[in-house]
């Protein structure tokens, strides 16, 4: 079974989005902020709940997707995956992914300490790698961030690392698509995920 963790908060709201997630802007940071405080006694309760519901049904792979779940501090994750092997049978080779984006992966002691947490695979949300792209994403960082947090995640010894591209954006040439395909190529990541951009009714991307 795979158990899918949404966490529904980011730091701002990118143009393009219509995942669930609720702006925190600045106070993000914080373990003490009422609502991540709030959301993950809620999110123990649930693990609770299910793992009771479905007999403590075997577990192969764990998914925190978002949302930005990189904005929970690695203890907490910790804390959660803790829950979720209490409460179901956690297979000792699980896949456990944590979605990050680049801008919130800075430092390599943050990484190590998510995989010692016990995430073994990040998905980074890269996008672009073209800055014209990335300011009309409205994504808050920039191309060399991500270039930054994909040697850092390797350098503190993530061994699965996926980077989340989208292509069929508004004004990207071949040309430029094949650029960064190129660029993210040369991060030997395990994995690349291109996404074609869905224009979401009601995002600034779509009323534009
Ligand atoms: C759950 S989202 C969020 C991941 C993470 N918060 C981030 O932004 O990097 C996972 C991926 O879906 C893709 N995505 C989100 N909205 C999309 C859209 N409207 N069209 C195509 N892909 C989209 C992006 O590549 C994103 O990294
Ligand atoms: S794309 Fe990712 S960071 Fe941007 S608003 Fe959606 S979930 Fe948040």
């Amino acid at each position: 079974m795979l158990v899918y963790i949404h966490v529904p908060f980011c730091r701002t709201r990118c143009n393009y989005c219509a995942f669930h997630s609720i702006p925190l802007g600045g106070g993000v940071e914080s373990a003490a902020s009422p609502l991540l405080r709030d959301y993950v006694d809620t999110l123990l309760l649930e693990l609770a709940h299910w793992g009771d519901r479905l007999n403590g049904a075997a577990v192969q792979s764990v998914f925190f997707g978002g949302g930005t779940p990189s904005l929970l501090p690695p203890r907490i994750v910790g804390i959660v995956l803790e829950r979720l092997a209490r409460c179901f049978t956690l297979s000792s080779k699980a896949e456990i992914t944590l979605e990050a984006n680049p801008e919130s992966l800075r430092g390599g002691q943050s990484v190590q300490q998510y995989l010692a947490a016990g995430v073994n695979r990040l998905s980074i949300g890269i996008q672009s790698l073209d800055e014209s792209m990335l300011r009309l994403l409205g994504r808050p960082h920039r191309a060399q961030d991500s270039l930054h947090a994909v040697f850092t995640a390797r350098e503190a010894g993530c061994a699965n690392i996926n980077m989340d591209l989208m292509w069929g954006l508004p004004g990207l040439s071949v040309r430029q698509w094949l650029q960064t395909l190129k660029d993210a190529v040369r991060m030997s990541p395990d994995h690349i995920s291109a996404y074609g951009l869905t224009l979401e009714p009601g995002t600034p991307l779509e009323r534009d």
